[in-house]
Parts: C-alpha cells; structure tokens; sequence
C-alpha cells in the first residue's frame, strides 16, 4: 500500500512538473514566434498574453555604419542606431509590437532565427541562395556596390582587382565579402568578426586591403583617418539587402514585404540612410 502511494506521488508530482514545463514553453517561444501575427486575435487572448506577443526581436551585427553601429547619446548612453534599425522600428510599428534588438555577432545570426531566438535578421544581408535554404527573405530594400579600402599612400598600387592577387585581405567572417575575396587567387584571408577589428588590422599594416561594402567603406574612411577606397570593383551576384525571417513563417514575411513596400514608396529609406550617415559623423 505504502508502495503505491508513492509511486502515484511520483507520477503526480511527475505530470505537474511536465505540465509546468510545457506552459512555460509555450510562454517561452510565443514572445517571439507571435510577433508577427495578426494583432487581431490577440483580442480574444489575456492581456498579459498579448503584451508578450506584441514584441518583435531583431538581431543584427552593429558593427556596420550607416546599416547599424553604435553611437553614445546626449545623455552618455550607448544606442544602436542606423537606417536598418529605423526599418526595423517601422516593422514593429505596423505590426504594433514593441522592438528588442539584439546585437550579436554577424556569423551568429542565422542561426539564433532558425532557433526562433530572433524573430527577424536585418543586418545588411545579402541575398546569398545558399541563406535562401536555410531562411526565407524578403524583398530586396536597398542597393550598393562593394569596395576596396586601403591605406590612403595605396589607392593606386591597388586600382585593379588583379592588383590584389597574392595580397592579404581582411574580411568579415562568414561575409560575401569573405567568398568575394576567396576569389581572388593567392590571396590571404584576414577573417574577422568586426569591421572595426577589419579597420585596425588595415591601419597597422597587417592586412593589405580590405573588402567591405561600399556605404560602409565610406563611413568609415570618412571617420578614421588615412584611409581610402580604391578604384577596384568587387562584383558580387548576391546584390542589393534583404531581411531573414524563420523558414515558413509566412506571415511575418508577408507584413515584412509590405511595410518594406510603404518605405520604398514614400522614399523614406534613403532619407533614413542620409540620417543614419549624419549620426555617423557625430559619432
Ligand atoms: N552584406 C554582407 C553579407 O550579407 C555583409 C553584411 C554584414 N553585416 C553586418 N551588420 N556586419 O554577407
């Protein structure tokens, strides 16, 4: 009798855990897996419930002026700013959720949106078809080139992409840049996991060049001293920006796709790449 009493405490006090786990699982993942769905059918939900599905968790590298980077505020707090997190502010906006942004490193982010970690990855990312396999992408919201930063006494013994054969080369890990420079023959690659780490190995004298992208290359060779761009051209088939959203979330990349849509109508994106140029500066 004793025997069995305990064996039903057991499998008792056994379910009620499993059952608690389950709640909180489902807890869990709603904060993120819910962001984008319809706002309407949270109505019927409790209040709490729809509070925590109203938040959308963005992951990004912000490592990336104009795209993301962080700037210190009026107030000496340190605030990730730049044109995807204006984007990104705008998706939350039309979906009515509440923005988290997460800053992490660029090699990471896929993977924290296949594991529902983040709900969305707006980091400068190229449409490369092999992300297209493991992530869906939405439509392409912005264009440009790629460069070739060099110290500023080198811009013209590095014109030419041929120029660079042999040469060291830095690059963002797990980056086009990084298979960009993998085509060139000989070349020794610099992987890194910041441009930042990118900028300095160049200003050393470690690395010969770096490719980076060109609004990018930009911002920084006009911020850090002796730099240039040179008149080497990259090409790359992976153009032009997109947004990552998990496998077969449809719904979220639908709502992604138009509020893309509304910013590229009224124009608004080149007005937040001129603004995030300008914070760029200041910084
Ligand atoms: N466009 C390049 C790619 O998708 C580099 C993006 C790097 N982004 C960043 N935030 N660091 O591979």
């Amino acid at each position: 009798m004793m025997k069995k009493w305990s064996l039903l405490t057991i499998c008792l006090l056994v379910s009620v855990s499993l059952l608690a786990a389950c709640g909180q699982n489902k807890n869990n993942s709603g904060a993120s897996a819910n962001a984008g769905g319809k706002t309407g059918t949270s109505a019927s939900s409790a209040p709490e419930e729809s509070a925590a599905s109203k938040k959308l968790v963005v992951g990004m590298s912000a490592d990336f002026p104009p795209y993301e980077f962080h700037i210190k505020s009026a107030d000496g707090k340190d605030q990730i700013v730049g044109f995807d997190v204006d984007i990104a502010n705008e998706i939350a906006k039309d979906l009515g959720a509440e923005l988290e942004i997460k800053d992490m490193q660029f090699t990471s982010l896929l993977n924290e949106l296949k594991s529902g970690r983040v709900d969305l990855v707006i980091s400068g990312l190229s449409p490369k078809p092999e992300r297209a396999k493991e992530v869906d992408l939405s439509n392409i919201y912005y264009k440009a080139e790629q460069a070739v930063v060099v110290l500023e006494g080198d811009k013209d013994k590095y014109a030419t992409m041929e120029s660079l054969v042999g040469k060291k080369i830095g690059v963002q890990t797990g980056s086009i840049q990084e298979d960009m420079a993998k085509e060139i023959k000989d070349a020794k690659l610099t992987k890194l996991a910041k441009i930042s780490d990118i900028i300095m190995q160049l200003k050393s004298g470690r690395v010969d060049a770096a490719i980076i992208e060109g609004p990018v290359a930009e911002s920084f060779v006009k911020n850090v001293q002796g730099l240039a761009i040179t008149a080497a051209k990259p090409v790359t088939e992976d153009e032009g920006y997109v947004i990552g959203v998990k496998k077969g979330n449809t719904e979220l990349l639908n709502q992604v796709n138009t509020t893309l849509e509304r910013l590229q109508k009224d124009n608004l994106i080149d007005q937040f790449v001129q603004k995030a140029n300008e914070l760029a500066e200041q910084k």
